[in-house]
């Protein structure tokens, strides 16, 4: 080893010496290997070559989707019921039993669109994704701020997100793409009336509101399942910005929600949320309008009131940005006993989804890394190698055992905690069919009515001016959308447009679409 005491820091400098990954250390680290002061360079020269190289590979690929957001970290405490009833009534998840008691969380807030530097001012869905590190293993819930979604089943994601971002030959967002995918999707038409209203570009992280927004289950002790949806309510609020607020504060400022979010948490002000849940018997539901497994529809809250079952305080941010925020993987199929999927089309897509582009994006590897291990020294598997494993997976107390069954030792499985077949028996053909009860206006049209006046101008004013750089029939195919969504929105948006209700009466409902006796009283009303 070469004594570095002559070549060290000034005496007095304590200050640790700058090493290579080899641990060697770095004498020089303003000029590289060169023959004579000129140059040329010398290729053997391994301290500049693993910092260039490394640095040449310092971007891993950003999130398909969801490439902007921010992640702090806190606890989740739970009440311990649901309304005034033991919540172990309903579902066994061990996070939930006792009042007071907390699970570590971490939580990313997310854009959807744009990529990893865009603006936070986008109109836009906002991601709310919650990992909970808890006794039983992480569980994710990764959901957004609106409620509802674009689309029904997941093999129309990739048509959604490619209508939605920029065109491929100019690499311009095009509402000329955007709603000619659209008009052709009528269960987009409540996900849309909530995003282009002043909901669509929420203020900042902290005065946002989460969902779900797919149905899942809830299991208890005797294996009795309830169909449920999960909402984050805002303690400090909801706040959003009109299209005006949004364009001057992001001609300043493309990232003021992360500032926002890590400022306050740096001020001590502590964000936090409460947990509710709406509950429903797991059936079908011929009585509703709608059926619970259709992600474009909301659980109306006096059949199914929403029940706190517990808080979130974030009160920590990343240590490091791209170690906790860019290599944090959430999915869709982490459950912990006590909670499962519903056969919701979108959920079960999604499922797959997660954690198939993690395993490209991070590597297959990526549950290793600390940001994604579940807390408890709980992962114990035959899972090896790959690259960049990190370490083995402990346990077993055999090392050469990596396998199962095994008589010289080894993991063991685990026994149900209940009985594992206590699911519902399914019986159909293999088919490719909608769901049937689509309706896909009356919700949007409801929100709609519900809206105060100034929201709905602002609705208005931004299908508008967005369809106005659209072709003609991609306008009036929305404007006979928004006709069905409720009269006004259709007149109001064809006026802007030039188009009245007669000149859409021809157009005939959409191959794809099943219209209600309402849906087809209001075509007829249209001539
Ligand atoms: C992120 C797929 C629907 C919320 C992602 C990512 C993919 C994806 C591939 C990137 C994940 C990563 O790189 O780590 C899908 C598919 C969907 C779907 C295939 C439909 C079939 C939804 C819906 C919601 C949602 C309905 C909201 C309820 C999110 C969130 C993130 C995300 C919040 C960001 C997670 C993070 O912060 O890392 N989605 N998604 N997605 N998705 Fe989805």
């Amino acid at each position: 080893m070469t004594d570095v005491s002559s070549k060290g820091p000034a005496q007095g400098d304590d200050r640790e010496i700058l090493t290579n990954r080899q641990g060697h250390f770095v004498y020089d680290n303003q000029n590289q290997r060169t023959v004579g002061a000129r140059g040329p360079a010398t290729l053997e020269n391994y301290q500049f070559l693993e910092k260039i190289s490394h640095f040449d590979r310092e971007r891993i690929p950003e999130r398909v989707v969801h490439a902007r957001g921010a992640t702090a970290f806190g606890y989740f405490e739970a009440y311990g019921a649901w309304g005034d009833e033991p919540i172990a009534r309903y579902t066994r998840a061990k996070l939930f039993q006792e009042r007071g008691k907390r699970s570590r969380v971490a939580c990313r807030f997310s854009t959807v669109i744009g990529g990893r530097d865009s603006s936070e001012c986008n109109r836009d869905p906002r991601g709310f994704a919650v990992k909970f590190y808890t006794e039983d293993g992480n569980w994710d819930l990764v959901g957004n701020n609106l409620g509802v979604f674009f689309i029904r089943d997941a093999i129309k994601f990739p048509d959604v997100i490619h209508a939605l971002k920029p065109d491929p030959v100019t690499f311009v967002q095009q509402p000329r793409r955007i709603f000619d995918f659209m008009s052709q999707t009528p269960e987009s038409m409540h996900m849309l009336v909530n995003l282009f209203s002043p909901r669509g570009i929420p203020a900042d992280y902290r005065h946002q509101q989460g969902f779900g927004v797919n149905t899942y289950k809830w299991v208890n002790q005797q294996g009795e399942t309830k169909l449920v949806k999960y909402h984050w309510m805002p303690k400090q609020g909801v706040r959003s910005m009109t299209e005006e607020d949004a364009a001057n504060l992001q001609a300043q400022d493309v990232g003021h929600a992360t500032a926002d979010l890590y400022g306050a948490i740096q001020r001590g002000e502590y964000p936090e949320w409460e947990l509710l849940v709406q509950m429903m018997d797991d059936h079908e539901h011929p009585e509703l309008d709608f059926d619970p497994l259709d992600d474009t529809k909301t659980w109306p809250e006096q059949e199914f009131p929403p029940k706190a079952v517990g808080r979130m305080v974030l009160d920590r941010c990343p240590e490091d940005f791209f170690a906790e925020s860019e290599q944090i993987a959430f999915g869709t199929g982490v459950l912990v006993d006590g909670l499962d999927f519903s056969d919701d089309k979108m959920l079960v897509g999604r499922t797959f989804s997660y954690s198939d582009t993690q395993r490209y994006r991070v590597g297959p590897n990526y549950l290793q890394l600390p940001v994604n291990q579940p807390d408890h020294g709980l992962v114990r598997t035959n899972q090896r190698d790959g690259q960049m494993t990190y370490h083995v997976d402990g346990g077993g107390g055999n090392p050469i055992v990596n396998y199962e069954p095994s008589i010289l030792g080894g993991l063991r499985e685990a026994h149900y905690p209940t009985h594992d077949e206590q699911g519902p028996e399914i019986r159909g053909r293999l088919t490719r069919k909608r769901i049937p009860r689509t309706n896909d206006y009356l919700q949007a049209g409801q929100r709609y009515c519900l809206m105060e006046q100034w929201e709905r101008d602002d609705l208005v004013k931004n299908m508008i001016d967005l369809l106005s750089q659209c072709d003609r029939p991609i306008q009036e195919r929305m404007v006979w959308h928004f006709l069905l969504v409720e009269n006004d929105l259709g007149t109001r948006v064809g006026e802007g447009l030039g188009i009245g209700a007669k000149d859409v009466a021809h157009l005939e409902p959409l191959e794809s679409q099943d219209l209600t006796d309402e849906d087809r009283e209001r075509l007829r009303n249209l001539g």
